[in-house]
């Protein structure tokens, strides 16, 4: 009879050796990708909504990130933080071989060769009215906007971005990037694919990290994804696919794990998540309040990540997380 009292499933729980032999999931700090704000003037300040997290200036940046390259942290996200006087309606800024992301990128290789550098690809950090592409008439205009996306993806690939990663839901983006960084002999050059981005709420204090939150006109409703649906999600990441996207990002990532779950199981390709700014917050706050523990709570949760089908995660807890792993061994 396969049930209690023969069945005990609390006896492969007793032990710590036990538990650990039957874990099927485990974090790494292989799995962990950290984003991190970068800025041209110098000197480094903390972002209000987002303790310990900072905009850094270029002159920190190689010190700033040496912790985590010591902790082997395979690779690091970049995003600009652009000051107001160089944002236009085009985002003409993103188009500068020279802009902050650029020299970024030259000082990270050059310090670092070996950690990998993820360049997003999207004009809202760019352009005074805060959207990922060009407003034609007030809408964001699909085709005008891959042209411009496409000439940002090649400008951080020529600077040593590796891993070029659409973050703007423009419908045919993967693969005239795809194209034209062949064209250019970037064969080599990745692509991360932001799919399944939602419309949401979580990248509130991302926004105002950018110092964009203000600037915002309206939602990004008419580009990203509506949080009701997830079969369109699988017919997004499908079409990346197709466009020649080599790794998947689904983005927010907690409240979203089911779109992970079913895209991983679906498509079997390098899937990952973006634990975003709102969700950082949100347990940043618990843990100022000493409602939630830290030292628990922060690697279960990446944990589910894996549990749900991530490959890796895109968090800004990536440090804090690869101590806790390297400190246990
Ligand atoms: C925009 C972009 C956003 C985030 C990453 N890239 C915000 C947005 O779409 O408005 C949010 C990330 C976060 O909240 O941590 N291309």
């Amino acid at each position: 009879m396969e049930s209690f009292p023969v069945i005990r499933m609390r006896r492969n729980r007793k032990d710590d050796w036990n538990r650990r032999l039957i874990a099927q999931h485990e974090l790494t700090v292989n799995d962990l990708i950290w984003p991190i704000f970068v800025k041209e003037e110098a000197g480094v300040e903390e972002i209000n909504s987002m303790p310990g997290q900072f905009r850094v200036g270029l002159d920190g940046l190689v010190q700033y990130v040496k912790e985590a390259v010591e902790l082997g942290i395979p690779a690091i996200a970049l995003f600009p933080v652009i000051p107001d006087n160089k944002k236009d309606s085009i985002g003409t800024e993103a188009l500068n071989s020279n802009n902050v992301i650029c020299q970024a990128a030259k000082l990270l290789k050059e310090a670092y060769p070996n950690v990998g550098l993820i360049g997003d690809v999207a004009l809202d950090p760019y352009t005074d009215h805060g959207h990922d592409g060009i407003l034609v008439n007030g809408y964001v205009d699909n085709d005008e906007s891959v042209r411009v996306l496409v000439q940002q993806a090649l400008i951080l690939a020529k600077s040593g971005i590796d891993v070029v990663a659409p973050s703007d839901m423009m419908d045919g983006r993967i693969f005239a990037i795809r194209t034209a960084l062949d064209k250019e002999n970037l064969h080599n050059t990745r692509i991360m694919s932001y799919a399944a981005k939602y419309a949401s709420s979580y990248y509130g204090p991302f926004r105002d990290a950018l110092n964009s939150s203000e600037r915002l006109k309206g939602d990004k409703k008419t580009y990203q994804m509506d949080p009701a649906n997830s079969d369109e999600a699988l017919r997004e990441v499908e079409l990346d696919i197709k466009e020649g996207a080599d790794m998947i990002m689904i983005k927010p990532g907690l409240p979203y794990l089911d779109i992970v779950q079913r895209v991983k199981t679906k498509f079997s390709i390098p899937t990952f998540a973006y634990q975003v700014s709102g969700e950082y917050s949100m347990m940043m706050a618990s843990f100022e309040k000493g409602w939630l523990n830290p030292d628990e709570v922060i690697i279960e949760t990446l944990l589910a990540f894996k549990r749900g089908g991530c490959d890796g995660i895109l968090t800004y807890f990536a440090v804090d997380a690869a101590r806790k792993i390297q400190s246990k061994e």
